[in-house]
């Protein structure tokens, strides 16, 4: 088995194996918690019912609750459900949540764990991909609202994350493609052998890819838990993936707008002479093989630069990129102009 450490103010680990989800009960028993909110998408029911049979034969009381699929089960309803199960259930202080699913899942899950008697232990049991290198390392939770994605949330640190292999194989094959992007995320900002185990096919390789990019995400938020500076560089190809997926109307899978945000970014990067053609193209050949996209719409630059005028990260006016000045080491890019970002986007069209 591979474990990752997480360090910071509240070290935990990351265990990634086949079969892990037989350890979370022991795991929460250990940590004191008498009941358990089990927080799980539909797909995963048969998934929690193991777990909260585990937790029953270490003494620990199991409360399931199924949420809404994806994205409509990061709601305001949805979390304040889950708080009146807790309150109904009479659950303490040392009681904990353990969540089961993707990234929603754990975003929602989190969230409720993070404000639940101003903050209860969470478990993070993720079965996407994307949430076994992303959403469920790092401590951020989140929820939407009317007003747009995320808006809502809380940094709340997880007691320990167990990654089972054994829910990639009914995983369907687009959350496969879109996790691979931030996967692939990883390999480009730290980690090249990442794109090694990728050209060599991605289906042999899952537990190495997987922990490699667990520990480069374990890495940046150990040093910078709340977002103040390295941390930015997990958002490589976020800046023009957001702005895709806002004018998608979040229709779209984000690893599917990540990977042409990426393509964009190391268009920028060839133009200011960072990176040579040579990486431009282990982009494309990595994403393409993965069965993401390379490139977008004609004509939808002037839309998505107004897009990215909006983005989080920008400073004093100015539409910051992540970008890379070598395979696995970033830079950031703050002055680069409307001219230069349509010659890069026109670029990549063309490609
Ligand atoms: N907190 C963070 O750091 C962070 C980071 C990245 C993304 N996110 C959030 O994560 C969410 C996206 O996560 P996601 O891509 O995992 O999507 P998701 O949670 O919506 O899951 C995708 C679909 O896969 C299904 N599913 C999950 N595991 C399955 C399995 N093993 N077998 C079959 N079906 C399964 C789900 O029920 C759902 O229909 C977004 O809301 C995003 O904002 C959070």
């Amino acid at each position: 088995m591979a474990v990752v450490d997480v360090l910071g103010p509240q070290p935990y680990q990351v265990f990634i194996d086949h079969d892990t989800t037989m350890m979370v009960g022991n795991h929460v028993h250990a940590l004191g918690a008498r009941k358990v909110l089990i927080v799980h998408q539909p797909p995963l029911a048969a998934v929690a019912r193991c777990i909260a049979q585990d937790l029953e034969s270490n003494n620990v009381e199991p409360h399931l609750v199924s949420v809404p699929d994806a994205e409509d089960g990061k709601s305001i309803d949805v979390a304040s459900r889950l708080w009146d199960t807790l309150g109904r259930a009479g659950f303490s202080r040392q009681d904990a949540v353990v969540t089961v699913g993707g990234g929603a899942a754990t975003d929602i899950g989190g969230f409720v764990a993070a404000t639940w008697m101003r903050g209860i232990d969470v478990v993070h049991v993720p079965t996407t991909l994307l949430a076994m290198v992303d959403a469920a390392v790092g401590g951020k939770t989140g929820m939407n609202t009317e007003e747009g994605k995320n808006l809502v949330g809380a940094f709340h640190e997880p007691k320990g994350v167990f990654v089972d292999l054994e829910r990639l194989y009914t995983l369907p094959e687009e959350e496969i493609v879109s996790g691979s992007a931030e996967l692939i995320k990883t390999g480009f900002i730290a980690d090249p052998r990442i794109l090694e185990l990728f050209q060599d096919g991605p289906t042999n390789n899952w537990p190495e890819l997987i922990e490699r990019s667990v520990a480069v995400k374990a890495k940046v938020v150990s040093e910078d838990l709340k977002e103040s500076g390295l941390r930015e560089i997990l958002n490589y190809g976020h800046t023009l993936g957001h702005a895709i997926e806002r004018r998608e109307h979040y229709r779209w899978r984000h690893g599917n707008a990540v990977a042409i945000g990426m393509m964009f970014v190391a268009y920028l990067a060839l133009h200011r002479g960072l990176i040579d053609e040579g990486v431009v193209d282990l982009h494309r050949t990595i994403l393409e093989k993965s069965g993401l996209p390379t490139r977008y719409e004609h004509g939808a630059f002037d839309e998505l630069y107004e897009g990215m005028t909006r983005d989080k990260k920008n400073r004093n006016g100015h539409i910051r990129f992540v970008v890379l000045d070598g395979i696995g080491s970033c830079t950031r890019l703050e002055d680069a102009s409307k001219n230069e970002m349509r010659a890069a986007y026109d670029t990549m069209m063309k490609d």
